[in-house]
């Protein structure tokens, strides 16, 4: 059965949908390594998780801490079946009002940081010849949206990069993408407007796990959210950015 016996490396487990799939997938009977910057958040966890997953604090901002997380990996597992990539900083704010130093630091861990552990994790895939790589964008990456800057641009930038990792992977490894709609967690409480469709942190993780196991390099949801997004995001700039003021700026 998938997952089960699988050693997998999800980073941003400490909150929010990470953690929700740290308890599923312990669930299904794989051995977690469970990063993020919050230690005593991770140790909780594997103490309701069970002590054969382990706990390795991390800011993935810090390339040199990225760097040595992974090789600690390589020297504690024998194998690493997948890494799930789920780290992100987010603070709503029209651009007029942008936190110019939060934003550097958004950057930093939303896109900089996927790169490094991108960067640190393909040797060890290319030496097993097997693996799996999953960021997490966001629906906000299809199209520019009101009040998400920078956090958009970053998530259309991994969007981008999930895109070239995937075009150039060899065929032992397997790229996913995530781009969920709404999820209820700590980063939508900052909201203070409508989210349509919103879900919990129990079927957000459900749908991804289940899509882990498929062929398919987006697992997005909810679909009928998803998707008129989509159809928002190919439309003719004119359309689609007038669209976008008129629905999203007047709630
Ligand atoms: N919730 C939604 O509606 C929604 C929608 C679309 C996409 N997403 C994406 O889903 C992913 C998870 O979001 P969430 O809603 O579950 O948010 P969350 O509860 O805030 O979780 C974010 C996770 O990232 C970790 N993190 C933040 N900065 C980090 C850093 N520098 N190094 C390592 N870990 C770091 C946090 O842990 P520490 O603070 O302990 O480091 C936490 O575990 C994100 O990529 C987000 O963009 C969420």
């Amino acid at each position: 059965m998938a997952f089960a016996r699988e050693t997998i490396w999800i980073i941003g487990a400490s909150s929010g949908i990470g953690r929700e799939l740290a308890i599923q997938l312990a669930g299904l009977g794989a051995t977690l390594i469970l990063s993020a910057r919050r230690e005593q958040e991770l140790i909780q966890l594997r103490q309701k998780l069970g002590e054969n997953h382990s706990v390795y604090p991390l800011d993935v901002a810090d390339l040199a801490a990225v760097d040595k997380v992974a090789g600690q990996i390589t020297a504690h597992h024998n194998k690493l079946d997948r890494v799930l990539f789920l780290p992100a900083l987010y603070k709503p704010a029209a651009i007029c009002d942008m936190d110019i130093n939060f934003a550097h630091k958004l950057i930093d861990v939303n896109l900089t940081g996927a790169m490094y552990v991108v960067h640190a994790v393909l040797p060890i895939f290319a030496r097993q010849q097997s693996g799996q790589l999953v960021l997490c964008g966001s629906v906000a990456g299809y199209l520019g949206l009101p009040n998400g800057q920078p956090y958009s641009a970053s998530k259309a930038g991994l969007i981008n990069f999930a895109e070239s990792l995937y075009a150039e992977a060899p065929a032992y490894l397997d790229v996913k993408l995530i781009n969920p709609g709404f999820v209820r967690t700590s980063m939508t409480a900052k909201n203070d407007f409508v989210m349509p469709m919103i879900t919990t942190v129990q079927h957000a993780a459900a749908v991804i796990i289940r899509g882990l196991t498929k062929r398919a390099f987006e697992i997005h949801f909810p679909r009928r959210f998803t998707i008129l997004l989509k159809l928002l995001s190919i439309l003719p700039y004119r359309l689609a950015l007038w669209l976008t003021r008129k629905i999203m700026i007047k709630q």
